[in-house]
């Protein structure tokens, strides 16, 4: 299928400290979304500054990348039908008040800097960001056995 796409998804440290990493997981498998990759760690500074690299000349850029080390997260790659755009519509709006009720960030993110789950904007930035994360040989080879009820 064509527009099967990879995305790059990561729970926050918020939303890890919360224990909302199987919430958010949750939320991607029940839309028919699969990871093909995925692991903890805590970035370095350095990987913290290559991930939101688009960033580093915002005013918000030195507190972005010190929460987003500041303490474990997750990182995985999601497949699926858009999944960029999918994602990023089931993550929500930056700003959590302006995210819709439904959506990740709108049912539980508190404010911008604390917006608990990060979402790749491109299928471009996707694979940027999780080859900063994950190695070929790190992706599941296998396709999932209950494709055809997820797909048409
Ligand atoms: P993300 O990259 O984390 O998925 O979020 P996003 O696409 O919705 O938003 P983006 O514009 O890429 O901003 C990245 C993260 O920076 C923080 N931010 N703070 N204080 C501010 O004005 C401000 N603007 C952005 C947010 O935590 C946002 O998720
Ligand atoms: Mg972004």
């Amino acid at each position: 299928m064509s527009d099967i796409e990879r995305t790059f998804v990561m729970v926050k440290p918020d939303a890890v400290k919360r224990r909302l990493i199987g919430e958010i997981i949750s939320r991607l498998e029940k839309v028919g979304l699969r990871i093909v990759a995925m692991r903890m760690l805590q970035l370095t500074k350095a990987m913290a500054d290559e991930h939101y690299a688009i960033h580093k000349d915002k005013p918000f850029f030195d507190g972005l990348v010190k929460f987003i080390s500041s303490g474990p997260v997750v990182a995985m790659v999601v497949e699926g039908k858009d999944a960029v755009k999918r994602v990023r519509k089931l993550a929500g709006a930056t700003k959590p008040m302006e995210a819709e009720v439904g959506t990740m960030r709108g049912d539980l993110a508190m404010e911008i800097g604390r917006n608990i789950v990060h979402a790749a904007d491109s299928p471009e930035n996707a694979k940027i960001e999780y080859s900063i994360y994950f190695k070929e040989s790190d992706f599941v080879k296998n396709p999932m056995l209950d494709e055809d009820w997820v797909y048409e």
